[in-house]
């Protein structure tokens, strides 16, 4: 089995095309999406569109946010979200596919369970919201709950910041492991990092590949500048968004 892993690609076309372009150059057949399919970027339908063929989705806290009031942003997520709830309900739109999009991120599940390993957006403790972060391994308390709840692996988004957290309270950035992690007996955390806004520094889109006892972390590179220049010409979204897909922070 290869299996790609994607998440937060956040409504950034460019980046996503990019990835999905390197995933089928690796001869990849099979996709799982993490979540944050939309939410801060300028083409939320494209991006639902391309993510709806993929074979599992979960839900990320920016899609529930489209679908329901959002709760917990802070003002410039908010306003990104309420002008993504305005494209996906365009009346200029194809109704059947504007209805189409919402019955598919309406039926989104918040994890998914698969020998052993467990798929969410943000944790095994509260899959839809709770943020791991590197730091996190200084929070034994926290980490151990979280650890007690994976049966052997978990795959998460929503920080934005790949990498790898071992049982023993490591955490290895991917250049760290040289992109590759071979899997053990012991439970394992992953975040599979951002497709659309990567927050490690590295302003490339970030995704991972699952294949026979290996994680491997990929980088891509994208035309971010087009990006920046769509969220610039929205108003809603704020030049911010924009501006730190160069920095990738
Ligand atoms: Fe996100």
């Amino acid at each position: 089995m290869k299996r790609a892993l994607v998440s937060d690609i956040h409504g950034n076309l460019e980046a996503l095309t990019a990835v999905l372009e390197d995933i089928r150059q690796q001869g990849i057949t099979e996709i799982y999406c993490l979540g944050d399919i939309i939410g801060y970027g300028p083409n939320p339908r494209e991006c639902i569109d391309r993510i709806m063929r993929v074979d599992a989705c979960i839900l990320g806290n920016h899609d529930q946010g489209a679908l329901f009031d959002p709760e917990g942003f802070n003002s410039g997520a908010e306003r990104a979200i309420f002008w993504t709830r305005e494209q996906l309900e365009a009346p200029g739109g194809d109704p059947e596919q504007n209805a189409k999009r919402w019955d598919f991120l309406g039926e989104l599940p918040r994890s998914i369970r698969e020998n052993g390993a467990l798929f969410v957006h943000g944790s095994a403790r509260n899959p839809l919201n709770e943020y791991v972060f590197p730091e996190d391994i200084y929070n034994p308390k926290k980490m151990e709950k979280i650890f007690a709840l994976t049966e052997r692996l978990c795959f998460q988004g929503h920080t934005h910041v790949p990498g790898v957290f071992t049982e023993d309270l490591k955490f290895y950035s991917p250049d760290e492991i040289n992109y590759s992690y071979e899997l053990s007996d012991s439970k394992t955390l992953f975040n599979v990092g951002s497709v659309g806004q990567p927050r490690d520094g590295d302003p490339r889109a970030c995704y991972a590949i699952l294949e026979d006892g290996t994680v491997t972390y990929r980088r891509v590179e994208y035309p971010f500048e087009e990006t920046i220049r769509k969220i610039h010409d929205i108003p809603d979204l704020d030049n911010f968004l924009g501006d730190r897909l160069r920095e990738g922070k």
